[in-house]
């Protein structure tokens, strides 16, 4: 694609270091960022280290699961040419950001948020000052950096909005035009299932499949995969349509495959046995060139790092020159 083809300004996103990243992270984010660094003028990825401090109980992982996402991330394709791949915590003026947003941000704004109350559902015994102002922290992330757009799963909607309006309060505030306004891109794919067939896809919930596993350990979790609950024996017909493996199927499958599987599980023509087979040697196909980046960016692990400070090098010179028009507008001495 040519520049003047490009949409103006930059796109943003952030994830929390979840260390290697499963499929639901893949089809929700990763494969959209991908796409979009070649659609805007500029692209920027961060990994949230200071978000993750907000429900970690321990960060001895942390320095680990920052280098594997971030070899997943290069390994499926966001480029170091392309994009800004950097680590959140690289940057100090988000903080000082969050700090101005939270004087034009009102409590009860934060405490009704539902990704609040969800939190509060999940860990009641570690409500921190921190985890209130998640919000706030990440609309500094996205201004900072001026983002026309930022590329979420539907979940963090309520927080693209607040972003929204922060940067109007701000802006209300000061009398000013310096902040800009983000649009939500909101990642078109269906809900990607666990193996467990009931919940999303989550690594707290053991129900993932990584990108980085082996063949073999791909294979045995999709064998675990759940499929139609209504189909008890081989010689019963299923149905495709309330199928977790059949969904898998028309993302990863060739249409040949997935014309046969809608015909013959329905006629118990192919037991589900054969099919989730027929769907694990597909995905380790589709995964194979990953796996082959991934372990070659492996071989040269200070040089993954090295693409995440270069990264933060060239954020943190936005960065600098926001909190400058942001200090000024906001009349500080
Ligand atoms: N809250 C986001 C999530 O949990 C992560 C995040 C932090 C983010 N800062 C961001 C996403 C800025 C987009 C833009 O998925």
């Amino acid at each position: 694609m040519t520049a003047a083809k490009k949409h103006k300004g930059r796109v943003f996103s952030g994830a929390r270091p979840t260390g290697r990243q499963h499929l639901g992270n893949y089809l929700g984010a990763i494969k959209n960022y991908v796409a979009l660094q070649d659609l805007y003028e500029e692209a920027i990825y961060c990994i949230v280290d200071i978000h993750a401090l907000t429900t970690v109980e321990t960060t001895q992982n942390l320095k680990q699961n920052t280098y594997e996402m971030a070899l997943d991330w290069l390994a499926a394709g966001l480029s170091p040419e392309k994009s800004m791949i950097f680590v959140q915590s690289h940057i100090p003026e988000v903080v000082e950001l969050s700090t101005f947003f939270s004087m034009v941000t009102p409590l009860g704004k934060l405490t009704d948020l539902p990704t609040f109350k969800e939190k509060i559902r999940q860990q009641p015994h570690n409500i921190n000052f921190g985890l209130v102002g998640y919000p706030v922290l990440m609309a500094a992330d996205i201004a900072l950096y001026k983002a026309v757009a930022v590329p979420v799963g539907i979940d963090q909607a309520p927080h693209i909005e607040f972003t929204r309006e922060v940067v109007r309060s701000f802006n209300y505030r000061y009398q000013t035009k310096v902040l800009v306004e983000p649009q939500m891109k909101a990642t078109q794919i269906p809900k990607v299932m666990g193996i467990d067939g009931e919940n999303k896809m989550s690594k707290s919930l053991d129900n993932h499949i990584e990108l980085a596993a082996t063949p073999e350990e791909t294979q045995q979790r999709v064998m675990q995969m759940v499929t139609d609950p209504q189909r008890a024996r081989r010689s019963d017909p299923g149905n495709p349509d309330v199928c977790n493996v059949f969904t898998m199927h028309k993302i990863f499958s060739s249409d040949g495959d997935v014309q046969m599987i809608d015909t013959e599980c329905r006629q118990a023509g192919i037991g589900c046995v054969d099919c989730k087979k027929l769907f694990a040697n597909n995905l380790n196909t589709h995964l194979e060139p990953f796996r082959t980046r991934r372990a070659e960016f492996n071989q040269n692990p200070d040089q993954v790092w090295e693409v995440l400070v270069d990264g933060g090098q060239r954020a943190r010179t936005i960065a600098k020159q926001t909190i400058a028009e942001v200090k000024e507008a906001i009349g500080l001495p």
